[in-house]
């Protein structure tokens, strides 16, 4: 086997569990990759920082550049936009694969990502920045690449769902069920990105512009967040048959009398009848309802955050990027959906 040198920035939640696995699983890993991956490096803030997971301290750095330049695949895992931008960056520059689970950089910086990607022929993949465990970016890039999507909706943040899953059936209060929320590792370093919508709102961005095949700004998603829900109000929804779901909805909207068809991205909390399917999502899963003309309904459902679970999603991607790299980096770039005609967006 050849070997790959994997560099893996950050080792929080999502990033200790990657270590966790890379480490234990390396045999089965390179059984899979074609190739052995070496985990060269950590990256973190704070070489002492107690974490959940035990990893060689000599693997912990805080010497980015050195890390990332002369690995063959980076694993981007730190949040935030910098100085995850320039570590990505930097990684193409430098000649390798990258695998992050950072929505917001993606939302917010997609196309310098991609477009940076393409001219040196790399690949950047970020199946754990949409809905954790959930398989839903290959699917809706490779394998209903030939459909044609019309709608998709659903509940792609674990944290709020949980949250007000936990006010619904054990009437907790909304901060006790953020501090078990906090536990389990399913929310964002600044919290108010998951309660305040924006997290959904990204996520809804990256599965619009990938099923749409089109670039959907932030701004250009309506965003409610979870806030200003009070238990009152999901006793109320609840006597009247109700759930409150954060819910997330990008659709095709038909143009009237010959004009072009418009894109809606939106995300809001909704009253869910007890019957829908959606309102059995608990605690911190999602559902993800894709929608298109020959394939019918589809529904993807499982774990939306949390490590271990978020992993899972992180090193498939990491099995892909390395089995591109031995083959000499064969694919389609992210950015040639940017050649194709951009629809325009509104809100209803
Ligand atoms: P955490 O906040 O738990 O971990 C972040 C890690 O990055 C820490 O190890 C931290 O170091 C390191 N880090 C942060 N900033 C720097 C910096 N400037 N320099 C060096 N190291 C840095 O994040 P998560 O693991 O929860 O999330 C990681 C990414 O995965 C995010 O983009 C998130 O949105 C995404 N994600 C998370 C999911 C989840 O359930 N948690 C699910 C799906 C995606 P130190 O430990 O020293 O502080
Ligand atoms: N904070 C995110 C959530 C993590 O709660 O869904 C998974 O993306």
């Amino acid at each position: 086997h050849r070997t790959l040198r994997v560099a893996l920035l950050g080792a929080g939640s999502v990033g200790s569990q990657v270590a966790r696995l890379l480490l234990e699983h390396g045999d089965d890993l390179a059984e899979r990759s074609g190739a052995s991956l070496e985990l060269s490096g950590i990256l973190v803030r704070d070489l002492d920082a107690p974490r959940d997971v035990e990893l060689p301290r000599e693997l912990l750095t805080t010497d980015a550049e050195n890390l990332i330049v002369g690995a063959d695949i980076v694993i981007e895992l730190m949040g935030g936009i910098e100085p995850a931008r320039t570590h990505i960056l930097t990684a193409l520059n430098s000649g390798a694969d990258v695998v992050t689970g950072n929505k917001a950089l993606l939302a917010a910086h997609g196309a310098e990502i991609f477009d940076a990607a393409d001219q040196v022929g790399a690949s950047v993949s970020y199946e754990a920045a949409v809905a954790g465990a959930i398989p839903i970016i290959r699917p809706l890039k490779d394998s209903l690449a030939g459909d044609r999507i019309v709608r998709i909706f659903g509940i792609v943040n674990g944290s709020t769902n949980f949250i007000l899953d936990k006010m619904d059936r054990e009437g907790l209060s909304a901060e006790e069920a953020q501090r078990i929320a906090t536990d389990l590792g399913y929310l964002e370093a600044d919290p108010t990105l998951d309660l305040e919508g924006y997290d959904a709102a990204q996520k809804a961005a990256i599965l619009a512009s990938l099923a749409f095949h089109t670039e959907v700004a932030m701004e250009h998603v309506h965003r409610e967040g979870i806030e200003s829900i009070t238990a009152d109000m999901i006793e109320g929804a609840r006597r009247a048959g109700f759930v409150i779901k954060l819910l997330a909805v990008c659709e095709r909207l038909p143009g009237a009398d010959g004009e072009d068809e418009s894109i809606s991205v939106r995300v809001y909390p909704a009253l869910i009848s007890r019957d829908h399917p959606l309102a059995t999502v608990h605690g911190g899963n999602n559902a993800v309802f894709v929608e298109a003309e020959a394939a019918g309904p589809l529904m993807f459902y499982g774990a939306g955050a949390g490590g271990v679970q978020t992993a899972s999603a992180v090193l498939g991607d990491v099995v892909s990027a390395a089995r591109r790299h031995i083959a000499g980096g064969v694919g389609v770039g992210e950015s040639a959906r940017q050649s194709l005609p951009t629809a325009e967006i509104g809100r209803i």
